[in-house]
């Protein structure tokens, strides 16, 4: 029974948040298998708004919640999110895999310093948290965290990085280190006892699961690229949000997965610094911006707005293994016309149909665009109204760029969001 995994087809914000939680409806796990709390997922129903940074985004509907080991916790994070679930009266059925990486109060001072600068990021402390993971000195693993041994390993992962420490003016000599410590373990070592219910072994309830014949969601943060190692390198995040990723940050083999969704918006967003070929520089990328709400979830900066990059999505089918596609935000462009969909790059001469992911490439690439005539603007009740009756409902010239896209992606596209609630969700069949 399946594994599914639901990955960002662009530079994330794609609303994945919303797909995973329409489907979660029918998961009996929901699997959270990389980034941290840079990530942000809004979850809507009704009149209940929720923004997570960590916590899987089934957990309105009281699922099995697992955040998996390719995930670096920020603790205090998590645990707002367990305070805020219960405020609106759920108990979050939460696992927390002690092979997880957690955030440390010095690595968001690093991430805040030279690397937000060059590279944009989230000021999260992600990198730096994936850095130490890599080399293995100076991390601290949740099984650390909540185990009998915090203590010690913390005094020596701080004896490690004192010569960083000092060169970010977080202790100004070694002799400042037993107070630093004694700091960081008062408030890091409550953070392990309130989690300690929560941490195990994700990877043996993931697997049984899955050989029960259980419905597992696998829900990826961020998108393809920004991922590490395929993305636009060096503008992409630490993390693995590819599929594959899935298999890594959880612990399961590639022949667990059944079905990968790619979850796309109608448009392009991207927010941070790097390339991005079909970026609109006038005020039609402003009106875009405006109504999709374009801000980030976790930082409030304004994303930058472009046209659909097919050659992107193409890359993306072929690095990810999609199988269908789930459309997103097809409402904003209503009273956009016409719409711009780039088809092909054009490089040195030639024209390629799957995007090249490096940066010396994007800089010199221009893009193929084939108009279509969009559709009229909709008020988001009247949204509601198409939402409700399917797909038929949806104006001509929506359906067009619906079935243009998939005819042109070769991939069918299973799912078309027209609004943030749960509601707002059209399945195809
Ligand atoms: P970091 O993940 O904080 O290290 O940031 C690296 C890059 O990834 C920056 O350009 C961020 O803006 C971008 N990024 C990280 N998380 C997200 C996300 O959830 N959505 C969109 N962009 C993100």
């Amino acid at each position: 029974m399946p594994g599914i995994v639901v990955v960002g087809m662009q530079f994330g914000d794609e609303s994945k948040g919303a797909v995973v939680d329409y489907l979660s409806r029918d998961a009996d796990l929901v699997v959270r298998y990389n980034g941290g709390a840079n990530a942000g997922h809004t979850v809507a129903t009704g009149d209940l708004r929720l923004k997570f940074r960590l916590m899987p985004s089934g957990a309105l509907w009281g699922k099995r919640l697992v955040i998996g080991n390719g995930v670096v916790v920020d603790p205090k994070v998590l645990l707002d999110e367990i305070k805020a679930l219960r405020e609106v009266g759920v108990e979050p059925n939460l696992l927390l895999s002690r092979k997880a990486h957690v955030v440390m109060p010095y690595h968001k001072v690093i991430d805040a310093g030279k690397m937000a600068g060059s590279l944009g990021t989230t000021k999260r402390g992600i990198g730096p948290t994936y850095a130490d993971k890599a080399r293995r000195t100076d991390a601290i693993r949740v099984d650390d965290l909540v185990g009998p041994r915090f203590r010690e390993r913390l005094e020596s992962v701080l004896r490690f990085k004192l010569d960083e420490l000092v060169a970010y003016g977080i202790v100004r000599r070694e002799e400042d280190l037993p107070k630093y410590l004694e700091e960081v373990y008062g408030e890091y070592s409550e953070y392990g006892r309130e989690l300690r219910p929560y941490a195990g072994e994700a990877y043996l309830e993931v697997n049984r699961a899955l050989d029960e014949g259980k419905v597992v969601l696998f829900e990826g943060a961020q998108g393809t690229l920004l991922d590490l190692d395929h993305g636009t390198y060096p503008y992409v995040t630490s993390s693995n949000p590819v599929a594959g990723g899935a298999c890594v940050g959880v612990g399961v083999g590639p022949t667990r997965i059944d079905r990968v969704i790619g979850v796309a918006k109608a448009y392009t967003t991207r927010v941070g610094a790097g390339p991005f070929p079909t970026e609109i520089h006038d005020e039609l990328g402003d009106r875009i911006r405006e109504r999709g709400g374009e801000y980030g979830t976790v930082t409030g900066r304004p994303r930058r707005c472009g046209w659909l990059d097919l050659p992107m999505l193409r890359y993306s089918i072929m690095i990810n293994g999609i199988t269908e596609i789930a459309l997103r935000k097809l409402d904003v462009l209503g009273g956009t016309r016409p719409l711009k969909v780039a088809v092909a790059y054009e490089i040195d001469g030639e024209e390629r149909e799957v995007m090249t992911p490096f940066v010396s490439d994007l800089e010199r690439v221009r893009p193929v665009y084939e108009e279509l005539d969009g559709w009229e603007e909709l008020s988001p009740g009247e949204w509601g109204r198409v939402a409700r009756r399917g797909y038929d409902a949806l104006p001509r010239g929506a359906r067009d760029y619906v079935e243009f896209i998939e005819e042109r992606l070769g991939v069918p596209v299973t799912m078309v969001g027209v609004g943030p609630r749960r509601e707002d969700t059209i399945e195809r069949v």
